[in-house]
């Protein structure tokens, strides 16, 4: 099956940033994602495109959403998932990620990795002579932000000109993803946060150039009301990510402030939703109230990751 012959540069690409992809790339993604959608709906689970491909995953933290999914796509998809973890590969006990990529390239046509340290991605990609793409680094997390894309897309209607309020860590690897995604794709991103919590200038930077080409506007500010203001999309993350649980006292009293509750989502629009890559962490970062009310989109936001990864794979690894 070809895809369509538009969006041949995905194919072998690393996807390590959101910063990875052009912006044709990008909506390449989104629209097959949604045609994997429809097809999906229409009982076509099996698509064999990728028959006879095999994707390492690699996990050095834990993952429920990331796993599951992407090992069921390639299942999906005609191939094969393995799911291994950095501490039982020869990884745990020092072998180089240098000479680990190079041998897993002998075996696999794709790699798919979650790690603590991006640096190790980027060693990763540079050693692979296939595919890699990031399942979550302490810096970023492209798949779950191309997915929630499309996932506004498909609540909203369309992308450039709304308004996305993240609400929290302004530094977690979610944002950083949603920041680079939302200005490439026009929309206007407030970040509400506590100061020391701003997104890292090496994305802003990113971000900043991107924004000046398609308008979209991107704010930092200290105050959550002034942040959810006339908000289309309401955005949140836990505060303290895999790794950071030495900070977690610091960072939930800083944090505090921008809790997104009842009272704080009466400043966003009627009709905004509520999203969370999760998992949550009820009472913190969000109330049950939240999560659990008129305004979440949650459950569809993570089945999102199951056809906008389909797209990912197919296109790059097709
Ligand atoms: N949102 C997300 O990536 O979830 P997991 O950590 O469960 O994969
Ligand atoms: N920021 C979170 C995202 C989990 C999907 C973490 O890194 O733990």
């Amino acid at each position: 099956m070809t895809i369509t012959p538009s969006i041949k540069s995905l194919q072998g690409k690393d996807l390590l940033s959101v910063a990875d992809l052009s912006i044709e790339e990008l909506r390449a993604i989104l629209e097959v994602t949604h045609m994997f959608k429809l097809r999906y709906y229409s009982g076509e689970r099996i698509i064999p495109i990728l028959k006879g491909k095999t994707l390492a995953m690699i996990f050095q933290k834990p993952s429920t959403r990331t796993r599951v999914s992407f090992e069921v796509v390639m299942w999906q998809l005609g191939g094969y998932a393995l799911y291994l973890s950095w501490k039982e590969l020869q990884l745990g006990r020092g072998e180089p990620i240098s000479d680990t990529a190079r041998v897993l390239s002998r075996y696999v046509d794709g790699i798919l990795a979650r790690v603590s340290s991006h640096k190790d991605l980027v060693e990763l990609a540079k050693y692979a002579d296939v595919p890699v793409i990031n399942g979550l680094s302490d810096l970023e997390h492209p798949v779950q932000a191309i997915s929630d894309m499309y996932t506004i897309l498909e609540k909203k209607g369309r992308l450039k000109g709304l308004k996305l309020s993240f609400l929290g860590d302004g530094r977690d690897n979610v944002l950083h993803s949603l920041l680079l995604a939302a200005a490439k794709l026009g929309i206007n991103i407030s970040i509400g946060t506590a100061k020391g919590y701003e997104p890292l200038p090496e994305i802003m930077k990113i971000a900043e150039e991107e924004a000046a080409k398609t308008g979209a506007l991107i704010e930092i500010v200290y105050d959550p009301y002034d942040a959810i203001k006339g908000a289309d999309v309401v955005y949140t993350d836990v505060w303290v990510s895999m790794g950071q649980e030495a900070e977690r006292e610091k960072r939930i009293k800083d944090l505090k402030p921008f809790q997104v509750n009842a009272e704080l989502m009466k400043y966003a629009k009627r009709d905004a939703i509520f999203m969370h890559c999760l998992p949550a962490k009820r009472g913190e970062e969000v109330t049950n109230e939240v999560i659990e009310g008129p305004w979440s989109i949650v459950w569809d936001q993570a089945e999102n990751r199951l056809h906008t990864q389909k797209a990912i794979l197919a296109l790059i690894m097709s």
